[in-house]
């Protein structure tokens, strides 16, 4: 085989190999003897940054952060000559990036001794793929219960308050505060049971081409003109971004409750502070569960703060219903945001460490990725 990533185009085995190899979607490796990079497929000089010929003149060592688990894989395999799988490997690095979590699959090649195959995992997309689906499930068993609540309880419970609202007129003014007491609680219960029933809606939803960053603008001057009064809120565009195809007034309820949990993490610390990044990743794309389809979701909006960041043990539930930190809180924020991206082929996802958690939105681009004048004059109109 040779190093730059083609076969000799004499050889048709060879050329049939080398095209497999390179159909592979995950990088692929041979290192030989003395640790040289003697093959990597194309992902592989993606996953690099580098061409395979590059790849060749240096030992793999090079390549991945010092004393990284792989070397010791690597030897490990050609001792027992055995394959090896390794999860969860982290090869952060400068050269590599952020949040390469991978799984590894290193395995020795029989035909030639000392040398070995190691194929990458991106850890970050299998995530992505499970804890999609996990947040599509985790909204729908909201959704029986939610239709459910809506018939059974906001119908008492108006005649409840309608009956308070008479006792009112006759008690004396001690009791006075006891029907207010009623009228308050049952409003709280039907506050809870509406924003429930968000998740029972399963009509198709109006979209058109908006412009995030109108949105974003909005969500911030609400954010600001209340619960974030005293937050500094940075923004961090990419103003040439395309539209996304969406539903405006679902993506500002998305922003509002990212930047309302990133502000109440936040608290009232001097130095709190609220990002919202928007950029174009053309790189990120999924498989679809039971099709060769592959989406792309280039469209990336961040919400970062700089709080104590979320409960290890919440991190695994964080998008389900219910789930809440808060003494007031419904927990249904988050499972409301998750249903509202994965209604638009988009999906969601929460790194948190070291006083900076990022809620990450991926979403596809528009049908019409071009943002014409009525798409503009549509997403901005007047604040809502
Ligand atoms: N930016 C964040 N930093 C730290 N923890 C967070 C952050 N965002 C969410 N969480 C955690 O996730 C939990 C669930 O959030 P979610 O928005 O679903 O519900 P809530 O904020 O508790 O209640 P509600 O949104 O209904 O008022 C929160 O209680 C909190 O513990
Ligand atoms: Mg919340």
């Amino acid at each position: 085989m040779s190093t730059d990533g083609t076969a000799s185009s004499e050889n048709p085995v060879n050329a049939m190999a080398m095209a497999v190899l390179n159909a592979i979607q995950n990088p692929v490796v041979m290192v030989d003897e003395g640790g040289f990079i003697v093959f990597a497929n194309w992902e592989a000089e993606a996953f690099f940054g580098a061409s395979a010929a590059h790849l060749s003149r240096y030992r793999i060592s090079t390549f991945i952060p010092f004393g990284s688990p792989l070397l010791a894989l690597i030897d490990q395999v050609r001792e027992r000559k055995a394959p090896v799988n390794e999860y969860r490997v982290d090869l952060s690095s400068p050269r590599l990036g952020q949040d390469k979590l991978v799984d590894l699959y290193v395995a020795p090649v029989i035909a030639e001794p000392g040398s070995v195959v190691v194929v990458f995992q991106e850890r970050s997309m299998a995530d992505k793929i499970d804890r999609q689906l996990t947040h599509r499930a985790a909204a729908r068993s909201v959704t029986g219960l939610a239709s459910m609540l809506a018939h059974e309880i906001k119908n008492p419970l108006s005649g409840i308050r309608g009956a308070a609202q008479l006792l009112e007129q006759s008690v004396i003014d001690d009791d006075r505060a006891l029907t207010r007491l009623i009228c308050d609680e049952t409003d709280r219960i039907v506050s809870l049971v509406d924003r429930m029933e968000v998740f029972s809606d399963e009509r198709p939803v109006d979209r058109v081409p908006v412009n995030i960053h109108s949105v974003l603008d909005h969500v911030k001057a609400v954010a600001k003109a209340g619960f974030a009064r005293n937050i500094r809120v940075t923004e961090n565009y990419d103003p040439s971004l395309p539209a996304v195809y969406a539903n405006r007034d679902q993506l500002v309820q998305v922003f509002l409750n990212l930047v309302k949990n990133a502000a109440e993490a936040v608290g009232d610390r001097p130095d709190g502070e609220i990002i919202l990044t928007t950029a174009y990743r053309p790189g990120i794309r999924l498989s679809v569960a039971g099709t060769r389809e592959k989406i792309s979701l280039p469209l990336e909006f961040c919400v970062i703060d700089n709080g104590p960041g979320v409960p290890t043990d919440l991190l695994p539930h964080l998008f389900d219903p219910f789930i809440t930190t808060k003494p007031n809180g419904s927990g249904l924020g988050l499972a409301l945001v998750a249903k509202i991206i994965g209604d638009h082929g988009g999906i969601i996802e929460c790194d948190s460490q070291n006083n900076r958690t990022i809620f990450r939105v991926l979403m596809p681009a528009s049908k019409d990725a071009s943002l014409d004048d009525a798409a503009i004059a549509s997403s901005t109109g007047p604040n809502r």
